[in-house]
């Protein structure tokens, strides 16, 4: 079967990942390969339908399980209406935000554990993990300020606009062990993850990262540009 290329943006609030996975997709586009962009949770009709429910201030109620399933059904859904079949025609996947928030945010943030939820990660995904992943890496409470104020929407090409939303009205310890997490979870698998330091000026990170991916493209995929 003819394989495509799935690349990931992590990391804490504010860090500016969907700006970057906008641009890396726009430069993609132009430079004429196959290729789209989308987010979790949301990405399809069904995906977006969920998303509102996940983030809702007032859904102060909701409770651990039900969160870790509801962003598991939205990424079941996006897995099998969009990213497993344009993998499958040969193109590249450009995702802001995948499974490693799942261990981040509901395994190191809330505590809960993390065999689990692999085992529920690969339930929703079929097992299906990215060739890429870049974590975009900035202090969290500088994310967290640069996302209060909206930052990223005055830097323009995120696409959706930040919101202030349920998860991130979490307090600064929980979004500190988040942030571990993701570090963790690049010790566990590094030659998956490139992180980069997202304190940098947007045109330097988008610079880099479309150098790394032309690189990685060049060695391990048949794909070319149009
Ligand atoms: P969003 O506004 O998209 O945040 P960001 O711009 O930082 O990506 O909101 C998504 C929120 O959902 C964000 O706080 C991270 C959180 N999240 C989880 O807790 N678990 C998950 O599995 C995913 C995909 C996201």
């Amino acid at each position: 079967m003819k394989r495509g290329f799935f690349i990931t943006f992590e990391g804490p609030e504010g860090a500016g990942k969907s700006t970057q996975a906008r641009r890396l997709y726009e430069h993609l586009q132009v430079a004429g390969y196959p290729v789209i962009l989308t987010r979790e949770p949301g990405g399809t009709r069904i995906g977006e339908l969920i998303r509102r429910i996940l983030i809702d201030l007032r859904h102060t109620e909701m409770a651990p399980t039900t969160e870790i399933l509801l962003f598991s059904a939205a990424r079941a859904q996006l897995v099998s209406e969009l990213i497993r079949p344009y993998l499958t025609t040969g193109g590249i996947v450009v995702c802001d935000r995948y499974a490693d928030s799942t261990f981040a945010y509901q395994g190191y943030g809330l505590g809960r554990d993390i065999d689990e939820l692999r085992a529920i990660t690969n339930i929703a995904t079929g097992g299906l993990k990215p060739d890429l992943t870049f974590y975009l890496r900035i202090d969290v409470e500088v994310g967290l300020q640069r996302k209060r104020v909206g930052r990223e929407r005055v830097e323009g090409s995120s696409g959706h606009p930040p919101e202030w939303n349920r998860l991130d009205a979490r307090d600064l310890a929980y979004h500190r062990r988040v942030a571990e997490g993701f570090n963790e979870l690049v010790r566990q698998e590094p030659e998956r993850w490139c992180v980069l330091d997202a304190e940098q000026s947007v045109d330097d990170l988008a610079e880099q990262i479309w150098q790394l991916v032309m690189s990685r493209l060049a060695q391990d995929t048949p794909i070319a540009a149009q």
